[in-house]
């Protein structure tokens, strides 16, 4: 058996040819999911102040958006919306004609191939900010089901890929796959935010969605961060309901649940690179105490090697300029 001085891990590490070849962990551009924003109207683009590089788009100017997306190689689209009003129930969540449906169209109108995944949830969509319906200052589980069910299957109806929710309510990864198979959407594909944290990192995105809660907080549904091994059972569960893709989200201070759902489940996985973690790298590039395309290039390929499949970035479009 050999050991120092004959063994010698270095050798493997002496060239950039030799790194290369010998290297465990690949990124590629087809891991990447973009989340975009969907507003109403047309002609509009505001960059969101929170997310720099990042922009509010109407469906038209959301369409040639998918365009570039689709020639840098990024395979896919994560989709929110900001609907005109907001009311008690969310309704513009499930409306036909709401913001995110006709986003929906008109990207696959313009860019066939792109895969279109939709974020379900009533959060965007309701006066309050929480992710249900609220009665005595409660998000009421049960009645929360059959809405979010709903905004599903109008996704799909309007031509989605896959449906990914995010409100963390029991039940309803069940709830949606019912609803979509009764109406013949057999093949959408449901990417289940299935292990999602109630984090502080989510900051960025609630000003970008205009989506923080009124009052209380989303710990009543959301994960509790020092918690693994309920996790778990929210994977195990969403599998059993029917869920065909485990997200775990945050991603980075979460690594270690990406790599345990690794371990546990023969499912796909997407991490959710979320706002906050952007922001960190972002404004600390700004300042010029990081150097980006070095730290994201880190960030993105350990969230790669703790298991995830995909990635949920809003780095995707200069990742894959990068990635080249
Ligand atoms: C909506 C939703 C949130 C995010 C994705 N979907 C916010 C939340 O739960 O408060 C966060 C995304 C990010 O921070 O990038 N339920």
């Amino acid at each position: 058996m050999a050991s120092f001085p004959q063994l010698r891990l270095r050798r493997l590490r002496r060239t950039g040819a030799l790194r290369e070849m010998l290297q465990e962990t690949r990124l590629n551009v087809k891991d990447l999911i973009y989340p975009l924003f969907a507003v109403p109207g047309r002609g509009v683009k505001r960059e969101i102040p929170s997310l720099p590089g990042n922009f509010h788009l109407s469906s038209d100017l959301l369409a040639k958006e998918a365009e570039s997306i689709a020639k840098l190689g990024i395979p896919a689209i994560l989709l929110f919306g900001l609907p005109q009003t907001k009311d008690e129930t969310g309704s513009g969540a499930y409306n036909a004609k709401g913001v995110v449906q006709k986003a929906i169209k008109e990207i696959k109108r313009a860019v066939p191939e792109v895969v279109i995944v939709t974020d379900v949830c009533l959060c965007e969509y309701t006066e309050h900010g929480h992710c249900g319906v609220v009665i005595d200052g409660q998000v009421d589980n049960d009645k929360t089901l059959e809405l979010i069910a709903r905004t599903a299957l109008s996704h799909a109806e309007a031509g989605a890929d896959m449906v990914a929710p995010s409100a963390m309510m029991d039940g309803q990864v069940a709830a949606i796959r019912n609803e979509l198979d009764a109406n013949g959407f057999k093949d959408t594909i449901i990417l289940s935010y299935a292990a999602k944290y109630a984090s502080a990192f989510y900051g960025p995105f609630r000003e970008a969605a205009e989506c923080a809660p009124r009052f209380g907080d989303r710990r009543p549904y959301q994960l509790d961060p020092p918690s693994m091994r309920q996790a778990l059972r929210e994977v195990e569960l969403d599998i059993q309901e029917g869920a065909d893709i485990i997200m775990v989200k945050p991603a980075l201070a979460y690594l270690d649940i990406i790599a345990h759902v690794r371990y546990r489940f023969h499912y796909p996985i997407a991490a959710y690179n979320v706002s906050g973690e952007f922001a960190m790298v972002k404004a600390a590039a700004q300042k010029g105490w990081l150097d980006e395309e070095a730290c994201v290039r880190e960030v993105l390929t350990a969230i790669k090697r703790a298991g995830a499949d995909l990635i949920i970035t809003y780095h995707a479009k200069e990742a894959a300029r990068w990635l080249k």
